[in-house]
């Protein structure tokens, strides 16, 4: 019989063959991912202001670290991290959302699972739209409440899953983005709400990709909707058109106070520096009067769309600044990827399990930075590439 030592050893030499195994799988299935630098023309990321080069938001920056008392939040907030900044922020992002309060979490991640894993238990049921974010389906995972996976945007199953669960005696809850990440569509709010009240249930929004960009003055779509007061928790983050790093969870002051207390994400972590709110308030500033840039980007991707659909392109049913190039496979994918990035475009593939199998991608997420002129090549690469991929389909199939 082997010894304790020998045991121990075969343990770690199963996750090390674990390791090299799914690597080898996922290299075989063209899904290996690597990190890479960007270069060239940004088309993937989530800075849809361009505010993560603008000066006014440097010099934000700098002042407020030079003005800053500590450098390090020292803990978390419930212990020695909380500072004047970040209540003076969560007051004026409340006023910004439109609720009685808000919470700054470190990130998006945190606050989505802080919010539900305090929020929901064994017993409650959570309904879903089948393409939410990771972090929104991690925090109903942790949380151990039943889920109900929703065909995405789709009031009429979301309206007979309730009815269905109309026994249940946990409570009911809808989680939804408000512009969905890979899609670059919108969740039907007002709806979801509706039959949110007609039984019973709360609706958690995430704005993750509306923040700044979506509704009057950027507020998102739940603002635009009229509805942000009657929404039980919208989730803002900070880190796409804010340019900086975080999110508020916005909502009643009980929500918040009970977020304080059993929020594990917020109690167990360390706050961010006081300073780096002075970055956020300047950006928040210019987000709120970045009306122009709003109406630039509407129009970038709508001239877009409308190009890719009269080239047969598949966009699914975008209506915003993120733009996706469906391809299929994830060789097709990779191979329009690799042509944008010959011509200076800095677009990535996406594959799954980031997307449903066989909707590989080039997720296009504008920003205000692109000229039209830029637009134009875009739009003409893309025609280009996917021709190639169509011919090289038929080909295969002939
Ligand atoms: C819809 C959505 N929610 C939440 C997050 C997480 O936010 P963060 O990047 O700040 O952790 C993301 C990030 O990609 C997202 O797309």
């Amino acid at each position: 019989m082997p010894d304790k030592r020998e045991r121990g050893a075969g343990a770690e030499a199963e996750i090390h063959r674990r390791i090299a195994g799914e690597i080898e799988q996922l290299r075989g299935h063209s899904q290996l991912r690597t990190l890479e630098i960007p270069a060239g023309i940004d088309l993937s990321s989530n800075d849809y202001l361009g505010l993560a080069y603008d000066p006014r938001v440097r010099e934000a920056a700098r002042e407020s670290l030079a003005h800053a008392g500590r450098v390090g939040a020292t803990g978390s907030r419930l212990l020695s991290g909380n500072a004047r900044e970040w209540e003076d922020l969560e007051a004026d992002f409340a006023a910004f959302a439109g609720t009685e309060a808000a919470l700054y979490f470190g990130s998006g991640y945190a606050a989505n699972l802080g919010v539900l894993t305090s929020l929901l238990r064994p017993g409650d049921v959570v309904f879903s739209d089948a393409r939410n974010h990771a972090s929104l389906i991690d925090g109903m995972r942790l949380s151990g409440a039943t889920k109900v996976i929703c065909p995405h945007r789709d009031l009429d199953f979301l309206r007979n899953a309730l009815h269905e669960h109309s026994g249940a005696t946990g409570a009911k809850l809808i989680a939804t983005e408000s512009v969905f990440s890979m899609e670059g569509d919108v969740a039907p709010l007002e709806g979801m709400l509706r039959l949110a009240k007609q039984h019973g249930a709360a609706l958690v929004v995430d704005e993750a990709h509306a923040t700044g960009v979506g509704g009057p003055s950027g507020r998102g779509l739940a603002a635009e909707a009229g509805i942000e007061r009657e929404v039980l928790a919208i989730v803002h983050t900070c880190g796409k058109a804010l340019a900086c790093a975080g999110a508020f969870v916005s909502g009643r002051q009980a929500l918040k106070e009970f977020l304080i207390n059993r929020a594990r994400t917020f109690i167990f972590s360390t706050a961010m520096p006081p300073y780096f709110a002075g970055q956020i308030r300047a950006a928040l500033e210019l987000a709120r009067a970045a009306d122009r840039e709003r109406t630039y980007l509407r129009d970038i991707a709508r001239e877009l769309r409308d190009e890719l659909h009269a080239a047969g392109i598949e966009c699914g049913s975008s209506s915003t600044h993120i733009v996706p190039v469906i391809l299929g496979g994830n060789d097709a994918a990779l191979h329009v990827a690799n042509s944008l990035q010959r011509a200076g475009f800095a677009a990535r593939a996406i594959r799954p399990p980031t997307v449903p199998p066989g909707t590989a991608r080039i997720r296009i997420s504008l920003t205000c930075r692109i000229t039209r002129e830029q637009m134009r090549r875009l739009a003409e690469e893309l025609r280009g590439a996917c021709a190639l991929v169509r011919q090289g389909a038929e080909t295969a199939n002939a």
